[in-house]
């Protein structure tokens, strides 16, 4: 499907809102806040934010991948796609053309519930391994879901030191 009138590219500042409901949409079975309109346009315009949308054949958004980037270290902040185009390819599509903005040695961190088999399997199927583990880190009214900690690239330890 990535080929198929898929396009992938930056958000202009007006699909904040766009942005808001595609989040909400995504992730409303899980234990996350919605991101409101005003915290995507803030987060978007920040320096050190990556920022990718998919549109297909020129029809509504149907996914976004926002991401912050410092120095040779990016974290992937969300990654969603629309329920209706999932299964099609638009996450790699989005985790492909990423990559490709980062410089070469760039280690890429990202955390996910342990419970979110899909993402996991998406996450691994791009060479992501686990490296960490958050307990309670999404909070919910049963207490709460632990997230594992993916990366890819480089080790942290490998990056310049402070001071
Ligand atoms: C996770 C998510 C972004 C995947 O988006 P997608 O566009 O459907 O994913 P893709 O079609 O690009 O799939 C790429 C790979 O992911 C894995 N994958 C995707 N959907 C899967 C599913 N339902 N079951 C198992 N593996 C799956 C597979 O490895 C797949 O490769 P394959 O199709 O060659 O087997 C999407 O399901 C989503 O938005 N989920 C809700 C939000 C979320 O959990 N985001 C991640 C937070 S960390």
């Amino acid at each position: 499907m990535a080929d198929k009138g898929l396009r992938i590219e930056p958000p202009p500042d007006f699909v904040a809102g766009h942005l808001a409901r595609l989040h909400e949409v995504c992730f409303a079975p899980l234990p996350e806040t919605p991101w409101s309109a005003h915290a995507f346009r803030t987060l978007l315009r920040l320096p050190t934010t990556r920022a990718l949308i998919a549109c297909a054949n020129d029809q509504e958004i149907s996914g976004l991948l926002v991401a912050r980037v410092a120095g040779y270290e990016a974290e992937i902040l969300t990654l969603c796609v629309a329920p209706a185009m999932r299964r099609e390819g638009v996450a790699g599509a989005l985790l492909g053309q990423f990559f490709e903005m980062l410089e070469p040695d760039t280690r890429t961190l990202l955390e996910v519930a342990v419970d979110n088999v899909v993402a996991i399997s998406l996450y691994e199927s791009f060479g992501f391994t686990p490296v960490g583990r958050r307990p309670g880190y999404y909070g919910g009214p049963t207490g709460g879901t632990d997230a594992v900690v993916y990366a890819l690239g480089r080790r942290a330890s490998d990056n310049a030191p402070c001071g």
